[in-house]
C-alpha cells in the first residue's frame, strides 16, 4: 500500500502582507528554515516516498531551495497552476504528476501540527474510507471549516467559515484522498475542496471520516502565528527535525555578533551576520540574515526583515519591520 503526498503551496498569503510580497507563505522561515520544510519532513518521516507541490503564486522560489528532494529523503515534483485554480483545482493539477498508489495525503501549506500522520493514514486504511479529514478542536471555530461528526466519526456536515458553528471541531488541514475522488474533481477549473468538494461528498454519500486529535495545532496564516510558531518550535513546544540543532532556548547562527550585554529569550532566532548591540533584549522574535540592532532596543514577539536597521533605543512590540 503505498500512500503519495501534495502539499498546497500556491495561494497569495494576504493576511501575512507584507511578509508575503516578496516570498509566499510557505517560504518564510519558521525557526531558522521555509515553513515547507517543516512540512516535507513531517510526510518523509511518515513513509511518504513522494510528494508534489502544487505552486502558483511565486512559484519560482521553491525548486532551487528543495530540489529533486534528495536532501529531504524524499522525491519532490513541482505542478505549476498559471491561474490560481483554488484547492481542488490545485490537488486535481498536482495529482496527474504523481505516480500510482493507493492514497494521497494533502496538505494544506500553513499549519503547524503536532497529529501523528502515521496514525491519521493508518485510521484512513482501517475504516475503508474515501476521504479522512485531520480534525482538531477549536475554542472559536467561526475563522475555519466546521464539521460534525457522529459515534462512528464519519463525517455528517461540513461548513466553511460559519457565524454560528454546529461544532467545535474544524478541518486541521491535512486530508487523505483515494485516487479515484481526486478522478472526480474537474479538470483546469477552479475548485474549492472546502466548498465544494467535501460538502458535495458528504451529501452523496461517500465514506468521509474525521481524525481527531487534540495535540499541537497552528493555522501560520497570520503574522502573530508565524512568530509563535517559530519560537514554539525553537523552545521544543513542538518538534520537528527539521528545526536545527541547537543549545538553550533560542537558535543563534554561529555568524551572529552578540554583545555580551545583549539579551535573547523565549525561542528567538538570530540569523546569519546580524548584529546586536549593547543592552539590547530580542523576546520572541525572528531577526533575519545581516539585520543590524542597535544598543538598548527593546524587540518582543516581531520580525524584522532580512538586512534592516533598528536604531538604538527602539522599542518593537509585536511588529513586522523592514519587510
Ligand atoms: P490568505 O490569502 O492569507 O488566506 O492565504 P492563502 O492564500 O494561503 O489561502 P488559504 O490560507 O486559505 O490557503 C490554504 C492553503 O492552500 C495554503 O497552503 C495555500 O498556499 C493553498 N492554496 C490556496 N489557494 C490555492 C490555489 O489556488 N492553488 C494552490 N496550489 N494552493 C492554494
Amino acid at each position: 500500500m503505498t500512500t503519495s503526498a501534495i502539499l498546497l503551496v500556491g495561494g497569495r498569503g494576504t493576511r501575512l502582507l507584507p511578509l508575503t510580497q516578496h516570498t509566499p507563505k510557505p517560504m518564510l522561515e519558521v525557526a531558522g528554515v521555509p515553513f515547507t520544510e517543516h512540512q516535507i519532513r513531517k510526510a518523509a518521516e511518515a513513509g511518504i516516498s513522494e510528494i508534489v507541490l502544487a505552486t502558483s503564486y511565486k512559484a519560482d522560489l521553491f525548486e532551487p531551495y528543495f530540489g529533486s528532494g534528495e536532501k529531504f529523503g524524499i522525491k519532490i515534483k513541482y505542478a505549476f497552476e498559471t491561474t490560481a485554480l483554488g484547492t481542488g483545482g490545485g490537488i486535481k493539477n498536482a495529482a496527474a504528476s504523481l505516480g500510482a498508489c493507493d492514497q494521497v495525503v494533502i496538505f494544506n501549506g500553513d499549519v503547524l501540527s503536532g497529529h501523528d500522520l502515521g496514525k491519521q493514514i493508518e485510521f484512513h486504511k482501517s475504516s475503508n474510507a474515501d476521504v479522512t479529514l485531520y480534525l482538531t478542536q477549536v475554542i472559536d471555530a467561526r475563522a475555519y471549516g466546521c464539521v460534525e461528526v457522529d459515534n462512528d466519526k464519519r463525517v455528517k456536515s461540513f461548513l466553511e467559515k460559519m457565524d454560528n458553528p454546529v461544532s467545535n471541531l474544524i478541518n486541521a488541514g491535512c486530508y487523505i484522498f483515494n485516487p479515484d475522488v481526486i478522478s472526480s474533481i474537474p479538470v483546469d477549473q477552479v475548485v474549492s475542496v472546502e466548498r465544494q468538494t467535501f460538502p458535495d461528498l458528504i451529501s452523496s454519500g461517500a465514506k468521509v471520516f474525521g481524525y481527531i486529535d487534540n495535540s499541537y495545532w497552528l493555522d501560520i496564516g497570520t503574522p502573530a502565528a508565524l512568530v509563535k510558531a517559530s519560537a514554539d518550535l525553537v523552545t521544543g513546544k513542538i518538534k520537528s527535525t527539521a528545526t536545527p540543532n541547537h543549545l538553550g532556548e533560542c537558535l543563534v547562527s554561529n555568524t551572529a555578533q552578540l554583545d555580551p550585554t545583549a539579551l535573547i529569550e523565549r525561542g528567538s532566532v538570530i540569523s546569519p551576520e546580524v548584529v546586536v548591540e549593547a543592552g539590547s533584549k530580542i523576546s520572541g522574535s525572528i531577526i533575519g540574515s545581516g539585520a543590524k540592532i542597535a544598543s538598548n532596543c527593546v524587540i518582543v514577539d516581531s520580525i524584522i526583515a532580512p538586512n534592516t536597521q533598528i536604531t538604538a533605543g527602539m522599542l518593537v512590540f509585536s511588529n513586522y519591520l523592514g519587510f
